[in-house]
């Protein structure tokens, strides 16, 4: 990867800048690390694996220390989210010990937390155990930097969250930082030490720390489902394997991916389930995932960050994550006495009103059959000889006429989750069904119909077709995303015109394509509606036809729009599939409104 490049993806991730660390030396020429459920056969893994499926939402705790300066340090704002403060203060050890003992949460009630976790439709909790501050919110043996010997409050905090937990059937998970510690010498640190008392060997630290704190952890609090590894630097294939064995202690649990880190320094694929943070990929994946999500920007309390999402955003994330089939764990950063912010509070209840009514859309589904619908999100349950289709409607139509194109199965029944008398009409049409809608959203968030369908689902994508002159428009609604590399981004987004365009296009590995279908072959001019800060570097590609070169022109500015001729292509009869890819050296990122083929004439060629 160029360094501009990941300049660009370090940008987009933002707040999660570790997802573009280089693997550090050491990782590449080790034999591989396989984890602990390699030999796992696929039944007992969809068995292990069966009741976070169907969970599809958790909450994520980030609670420590850090909550106490909660984002100010001497008087000063500290920039970049709250956990971090000591890293981002570069406060020495010492001092940050200090903010134990302002660490009293008088007001903790995890009862209420859990309450609310299991209100909000929310079927499990990952909580810190311990973050890269080392701290341990546990009584543990092997150190006296935790909540029993190091605060006012002088007991753990983790048992009765265990409790509360179990007596409201929530599954349990530990967020334990194994490699970045910043306060035990010899733990790892990103950007180097910044205090002598962090010098040490790494070795020694996982021995003496990180291995039997993870042990005290999933020996002393009943069932725990889940182990969230974070930010894995230094880790080697021989550090992660002195891990094993912790499996014994809870079988059947679920780890994450960042246990270690992977080729070209991503979050690698050892582990249960991959990790996307801050982000919704923009199509499916074909492994687990789990989105992870901030409610404002911060994953650890900070006093002054107000840039909360609007629970409007929120339900409508958890459905995109869910109609890609993945789980959506979002976060709260409880106050050092014990509180949930109360903006968050108010957020969580608003996401409890949707899925009470809802939940049935979101529970035990699947991804969406649909590439794409353009007025909102699918998810779906199939049974073995009918389904349950889901669609939830974000943008009413305005004629009340709600298409869902595509869809060929007999529909035996349709009615509103959130009103099973209203009646709703469906008709067949040339592409698909209608419904009949009453004028006015039942929910303006996201008003979901149940469909049951007849038999296994036959869903036919339906292609852009050439117009009267023989042209065809290939738009980003159309397009399929993918984003092979893990640091891709590229997403469709909204101008303030509204119209759509692919944006976020900062790995060269991401590409789109579009299947259409052609009665009018022969040879096409192709334009681009396009924004390009700079020349860039693409190529085209019909079916087995051999790549074409393509450059689009600067635009005048990065987002400013221009529609410009950037070639031509022959396109034969019948469905076709058209790739564009980013091509190096000379690719740099472009915003896409649409490409437009148009056929040329007889006396043009
Ligand atoms: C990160 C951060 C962090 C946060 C987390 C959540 O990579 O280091 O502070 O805990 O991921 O996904």
């Amino acid at each position: 990867m160029k360094k501009y490049q990941l300049i660009e993806v370090c940008q987009a991730a933002l707040l999660s800048l570790l997802i573009c660390m280089p693997a550090h030396s050491g990782v590449a020429d080790e034999s591989p690390y396989e984890g602990p459920y390699h030999n796992e056969d696929i039944d007992d893994r969809n068995q292990r694996m069966a009741w976070w499926r169907e969970a599809r939402f958790g909450l994520f705790i980030h609670w420590g220390v850090y909550a106490v300066p909660a984002g100010t340090h001497n008087g000063e704002e500290i920039e970049n989210i709250g956990e971090w403060i000591m890293h981002y203060g570069r406060i020495p050890v010492s001092e940050y010990k200090q903010y134990s003992r302002e660490f009293n949460p008088v007001n903790y009630d995890p009862e209420e937390w859990v309450r609310l976790a299991k209100d909000a439709g929310m079927k499990y909790i990952v909580i810190t155990a311990k973050h890269h501050d080392g701290f341990a919110m546990f009584d543990t043996a092997v150190s006296d930097w935790n909540v029993v010997d190091s605060t006012p409050h002088a007991r753990d905090l983790l048992r009765p969250l265990a409790e509360a937990a179990r007596k409201y059937g929530i599954k349990l998970g530990f967020y334990y930082s194994q490699a970045q510690d910043w306060v035990h010498p010899g733990g790892a640190t990103w950007e180097g030490r910044w205090d002598p008392a962090q010098n040490g060997g790494m070795d020694d630290y996982l021995r003496d720390i990180a291995v039997p704190q993870v042990r005290e952890l999933l020996s002393n609090y009943g069932e725990i489902s889940v182990l969230w590894w974070d930010t894995p630097i230094d880790m080697t294939a021989d550090r992660a394997a002195m891990f094993d064995g912790l499996t014994d202690l809870q079988p059947g649990i679920i780890f994450n991916n960042r246990l270690l880190y992977g080729k070209g320094g991503t979050y690698g694929e050892v582990g249960d389930l991959r990790t996307p943070e801050q982000h919704i990929p923009p199509t499916g994946l074909d492994y687990d995932w789990e989105a992870c999500q901030t409610m404002n920007t911060t994953w650890g309390y900070k006093s002054y960050d107000d840039d909360w999402k609007s629970s409007e955003q929120l339900i409508r994330n958890l459905i995109d994550v869910a109609s890609k089939g993945g789980n959506y764990l979002l976060n709260v950063g409880p106050m050092a006495s014990g509180e949930i912010p109360p903006e968050s509070v108010e957020r969580l209840r608003a996401v409890g009103d949707w899925m009470e009514v809802n939940s049935s859309s979101i529970y035990g589904t699947t991804a969406s059959p649909f590439v794409r619908l353009k007025w909102g999100r699918a998810t779906k349950k199939e049974y073995s000889n009918a389904t349950d289709l889901f669609l939830h409607v974000f943008e009413w139509p305005e004629d009340g006429q709600l298409r869902v194109d595509g869809l060929r199965n007999e529909v035996s029944g349709a009615y509103f989750l959130a009103d099973y008398q209203l009646p709703i009409e469906v008709r067949k049409s040339a592409t698909g069904i209608v419904l009949d809608l009453p004028n006015q959203a039942l929910d303006p968030i996201s008003t979901v119909i149940a469909l049951k369908v007849k038999g296994e689902l036959d869903v036919e994508r339906i292609l852009p077709t050439q117009t009267a002159e023989g042209g065809i428009a290939l738009t980003v609604d159309d397009a399929n995303i993918h984003n092979p590399g893990y640091g891709g981004r590229l997403r469709i987004g909204q101008g303030s015109n509204f119209a759509s365009h692919l944006e976020g296009w900062t790995d060269s590995r991401s590409h789109v394509d579009w299947l259409v279908e052609i009665d009018r072959p022969g040879n096409f001019q192709i334009y681009a509606d396009v924004a390009a800060g700079e020349p860039s570097g693409f190529s085209l590609q019909a079916g087995t036809a051999k790549e074409k070169q393509l450059t689009v022109k600067p635009t005048g500015g990065p987002k400013l729009f221009q529609r410009q001729l950037i070639g031509t292509m022959e396109l034969p009869e019948g469905e076709s599939k058209i790739v564009m890819r980013p091509q190096e050296p000379s690719w740099r990122p472009i915003i896409l409104r649409s490409l437009n083929l148009r056929l040329l004439t007889d006396s043009e060629k």
